[in-house]
């Protein structure tokens, strides 16, 4: 090993070029998922308070934003529904609605960009009126059994309608191995699994709930089911569980607070291994930026480079669209 001045660590970064050849990691548009936000009606948008920049879009006007997506060079979009008020229930039946908005939006996406990933979040919290992610009963317990069965008929609408991925974010014990079964018996052979394998109970969802309207619906929290953030060593075993039950790929849930996890799984595992950037995540950076404490686009770059450095093999970040444009100038 040789020492100072025989070695001087900074001839490294002495030139952009060398800085370049000497890249331990790279971003690539390939490595974003860019998740969208579905609104009711016609020829709308409609701007998120909480999350600066982000709109939800009427069904007509998603396919444009998939375009875009694919013209970045980004493979998958993600979709989240705002169900209108008057469609959601108790037992959040319209997710079984094999024509409610995310269907529609499922399909009008297919038609007109088939060339581009979908990947549809499967969880019943954007269609109960209690803004839970599962059936609740009246002492007010989340149901694990009763809820996957109603996942694997969410699933397997949304293959029906065109889903390359579905992705239970739930929480719920078993459902990744109902909905592998429910979709190859349908004849869904090529649909993904995506799971949520690690997902924490955060307190970064926040502007996500004003996106799909199901903040100020939230009965409690959602720790009787998503993981305690003190909490390393169980989400292994969580993605032990969910790749014996066949998923394809994990996620871990939200990023940045979160990569210590995110580089276990993957040194563990191997397998495709994502991170979601969540909502609250975003919007702290958009906050910086309208402070004046950082500039959007590098701190953009470098929170998704920490990704990737961490081991991630992709991030879903609503930065997505931006962001390839960016690495791609
Ligand atoms: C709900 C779901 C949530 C997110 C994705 N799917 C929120 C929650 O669990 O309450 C969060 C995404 C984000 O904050 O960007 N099943």
């Amino acid at each position: 090993m040789s020492s100072y001045p025989a070695l001087r660590m900074r001839r490294g970064r002495s030139a952009q070029w060398i800085r370049e050849m000497l890249a331990e990691h790279r971003l690539h548009p390939s490595d974003l998922i860019w998740p969208l936000f579905i609104a009711d009606g016609k020829d709308g948008e409609e701007p998120i308070a909480s999350l600066p920049g982000v709109s939800r879009w009427t069904v007509d006007r998603l396919a444009a934003r998939a375009r875009e997506a694919r013209d970045a060079g980004i493979p998958c979009i993600a979709l989240f529904p705002n169900t209108p008020g008057n469609l959601r229930s108790d037992d959040g039946a319209e997710a079984l609605n094999p024509d409610n908005l995310m269907c529609r939006a499922i399909r009008s996406i297919k038609d007109a960009v088939p060339e581009i990933g979908v990947l549809t979040d499967v969880a019943l919290d954007p269609y109960t009126s209690h803004g839970h992610d599962g059936l609740v009963d009246d002492a007010g317990t989340v149901l694990n059994d009763e809820t996957t069965e109603q996942l694997v008929g969410q699933a397997l609408i949304q293959a029906a309608a065109g889903a390359d991925i579905v992705a239970p974010s739930d929480m719920m014990d078993g459902r990744v191995g109902a909905i592998r079964a429910a979709l190859e018996s349908d004849g869904h052979h090529n649909v993904a699994i995506m799971a949520y394998a690690a997902k924490y109970a955060s307190a970064f969802y926040g502007p996500f709930r004003d996106a799909v309207g199901s903040r100020g619906l939230l009965k409690g929290d959602k720790r009787t089911y998503q993981m305690d953030p003190a909490n390393g060593a169980e989400a292994l075993r969580e993605v032990e569980l969910d790749i014996a039950e066949g998923a394809d790929m994990v996620m871990i849930k939200p990023g940045l607070p979160y990569l210590d996890i995110l580089t276990r799984v993957k040194d563990a595992f191997g397998v495709p291994t994502f991170a979601y950037q969540v909502s609250g995540e975003y919007a702290m950076i958009e906050a910086a930026v309208a402070a004046g404490a950082g500039e959007r686009d590098p701190l953009v770059l470098e929170t998704l480079m920490a990704f990737k450095r961490a081991g991630a093999t992709g991030v879903l970040t609503y930065h997505a669209l931006h962001a390839a444009r960016l690495i791609t100038g």
